[in-house]
């Protein structure tokens, strides 16, 4: 059943690109335009979308995670205001309530207590005024069949396929996608982005699964190796900005479980507000360097911290200037929206191969469970 990989995590790495696939062959119309019919196939109903003002979105842990990449995409392509929020901290302060406003719940087990209670809240909540505002409430799960799809207006599928290893891995790359069909289908409506520009990302995201199989042809080896120079490390620091910030998040909270070292994702520019005192020789920093509209900025962070003497990976595309560096892991060259899905992976298989050099049971670390069903 691992189909000859050591772990169900790296098997389940493995089959990302396949994920991607299966994600793209489902929502998206290729010939759309041709057809003059929607981009996206994700039919939802228009009690849902209809005068839409806001976007609050509850979950934890790496879903969390995958939220905060949704914020960006929601935001920049379809211009809709989105907050995200921890479900564990909603369900005891929630915001005002606001009218017009879609809840979406991300979980890929579709069982995690708190995010369940947190969208039954609103439900109530809603329901409870004098003038009741429509709940609006949805749900994105690899799980259709959960608690999470018994409760939602409508549940969007990621089919990543069953995941055992507890460390989230293929279903946050799912998740990911699964809000670049939102994002894509809501701009369609609002005509938030032109037709052409719409069809140059779809030419982006076909472009995923090739370019997640070259990073785990090319880079596989060189991260086990990189692996290697930890044994002793404690401390790990990672920095991403913009819609990269959550890949800093994200390759951070992987680290820690499975590795059980401590690791803190930031955003690159709050590195000189007080963590930068935490780094020296004994602290690696891997910093998301992607290029766009941030990149000169992260390299620049990266020198800072560079100068603490922190040994320093770049996350980079392939032929950008990184003499900054000590060790380089290269990415495909893509544009910055839709580089969050391949910066991820060597994360992914950088925590991997630490933990995994450490004996550790990779797929079952200590004092977790693959669904947190108590609050
Ligand atoms: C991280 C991880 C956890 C889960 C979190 C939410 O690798 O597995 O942080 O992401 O417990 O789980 P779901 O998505 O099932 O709600």
């Amino acid at each position: 059943e691992k189909q000859g990989f050591r772990h169900f995590m790296l098997k389940e790495i493995h089959e990302q690109p396949s994920v991607v696939r299966t994600c793209l062959e489902v929502y998206f119309n290729p010939d759309w335009q041709r057809k003059s019919t929607k981009p996206v196939n994700l039919n939802l109903s228009s009690e849902l979308t209809d005068d839409l003002e806001n976007i609050q979105i509850v979950a934890c842990g790496t879903s969390w995670h995958a939220s905060l990449v949704g914020k960006y995409l929601l935001e920049q392509i379809a211009e809709i205001p989105t907050f995200v929020q921890y479900a564990s901290e909603y369900r005891y302060s929630p915001s005002p309530i606001m009218a017009n406003t879609m809840t979406i719940g991300v979980t890929q087990s579709g069982e995690t207590a708190d995010t369940l209670a947190a969208l039954g809240m609103e439900r109530q909540r809603r329901s409870r005024l004098d003038k009741p505002y429509r709940p609006r409430i949805v749900g994105i799960s690899n799980r259709p069949e959960s608690t999470l799809g018994g409760m939602v207006d409508q549940l969007i599928n990621t089919y990543a396929g069953i995941e055992i290893g507890v460390a989230a891995t293929k279903t946050f790359v799912a998740q990911v996608m699964a809000f670049y069909v939102l994002a894509l289908d809501l701009a369609w409506q609002r005509k938030t982005i032109s037709p052409e520009r719409i069809d140059q990302i779809l030419a982006g995201l076909l472009q995923l699964p090739t370019q997640i199989e070259k990073i785990l042809q090319t880079e596989e080896g060189k991260i086990e190796d990189l692996a290697h120079n930890f044994p002793e490390t404690r401390d790990f620091v990672f920095l991403g900005r913009g819609i990269n910030f959550p890949i800093a998040l994200e390759g951070a909270l992987k680290l820690k479980e499975i590795s059980y070292i401590h690791a803190e994702g930031y955003p690159a520019g709050e590195m000189k507000h007080g963590p930068i005192a935490l780094l020296d020789a004994h602290v690696p920093v891997v910093a998301i360097a992607m290029g766009g509209s941030v990149y000169e900025k992260v390299i620049s962070n990266a020198q800072e911290a560079k100068a603490r003497d922190a040994r320093l990976i770049g996350i980079v595309p392939q032929s950008y200037d990184d003499e900054v560096f000590h060790d380089i892991l290269n990415v495909p060259e893509v544009e910055e929206l839709l580089s969050p899905i391949l910066a991820v992976i060597p994360l992914q298989l950088l925590s991997y191969y630490i933990a995994s050099l450490r004996g550790l049971d990779v797929d079952q670390p200590r004092n977790l469970a693959k669904s947190v069903t108590v609050e």
